[in-house]
């Protein structure tokens, strides 16, 4: 992994760094029960063409291990939908090297879930029939669909409204629903480009909270962008910090808060306050 351009983080990460040393060994240099990489990207280069030609990422490498929740924060417009878009196959890149469990990525591929800030609900469909499209589409058996969709309707807490239509529900439940249409797919690498962006602040930590479980229960490797510091530490292993346009990532934090995380032991954590402070003056916003 080539992270020679990456500044060292100062302050608190250099002291935890001391702390969990043996950790974070084991994690970058998985001599012992490795696990393996399932997203590795390499000196990425990514160019829009065009009048205004901008290099939207430059040199961006990074490795994320199967299972590992891994977010992205950055300053508007430093390419980090244009990354998530990249790892899904959605957008090509010019040079450099994107590998996802071991194969080269070259478009969208099964195992690659990917949820918008948007809900992609149809509107004439109800609940059940949004969250089973996906799983329709690719013709998987009805009689082994059925009872999956049933237990990711309960798992996401839309039980009672199945029947609904996207426009009866609150857009916390649509958001809720949205991944439940990718969670069906059964994605083993989730890719989420500011999935709770548009919910209150409220909603967004519920469905922090519930995000967490659910990836406990199915361990899918997760890589989250979002403008939330707060919600970057409170959910990550790992927070990756991009600089502004070119996009480079910059600073390659190790969350190392307890799990499971529950706002309650999580919040009053005075390390949770720290990483939130010191990662709120690398990006510049106090
Ligand atoms: N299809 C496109 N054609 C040309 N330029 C693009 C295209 N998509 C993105 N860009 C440019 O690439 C840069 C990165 O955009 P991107 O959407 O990845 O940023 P972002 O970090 O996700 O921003 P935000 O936080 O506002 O969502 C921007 O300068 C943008 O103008
Ligand atoms: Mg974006």
């Amino acid at each position: 992994m080539n992270l020679k351009k990456m500044e060292s983080t100062s302050g608190l990460t250099a002291v935890m760094a001391a702390e969990t040393a043996a950790a974070t060994t084991s994690m970058h240099h998985p001599l012992n029960a490795p696990a393996k990489d399932a997203i590795v990207v390499n000196n990425l280069l990514k160019r829009f063409p065009g009048k205004h030609s901008v290099n939207a990422l430059e040199e961006i490498s990074l490795a994320i291990k199967e299972r590992e929740f891994v977010s992205i924060l950055g300053p508007s417009g430093c390419g980090k939908s244009t990354l998530l878009r990249i790892v899904a196959g959605l957008v090509p890149y010019n040079s450099g090297e994107l590998l996802v469990n071991g194969l080269p990525v070259t478009a969208p591929r099964a195992e690659i879930g990917v949820v918008f800030q948007t809900s992609n609900m149809l509107p004439w469909l109800t609940v059940e029939k949004n969250i089973a499209l996906g799983a329709r589409l690719r013709k998987l058996p009805e009689a082994q669909m059925a009872p999956k969709i049933r237990d990711l309707i309960k798992m996401l807490g839309l039980s009672g409204f199945e029947n609904n239509h996207p426009h009866e529900l609150s857009g916390g439940m649509r958001q809720r629903a949205s991944i439940g249409q990718i969670l069906a797919l059964d994605p083993t690498i989730l890719l989420m480009d500011e999935p709770f962006g548009a919910l209150d602040a409220l909603t967004r930590d519920l469905l922090n909270v519930e995000l967490l479980r659910i990836w406990q229960e199915r361990m899918q490797t997760v890589l989250l962008v979002t403008h939330s510091i707060q919600e970057a530490v409170f959910l990550s292993d790992r927070v990756l910090v991009m600089s502004a346009r070119p996009g480079r990532i910059t600073h390659d934090i190790k969350i190392d808060l307890p799990r499971p995380r529950l706002p309650e032991n999580i919040k009053g954590n005075p390390r949770y306050g720290q990483y939130i402070a010191e990662i709120s003056k690398i990006m510049g916003v106090y």
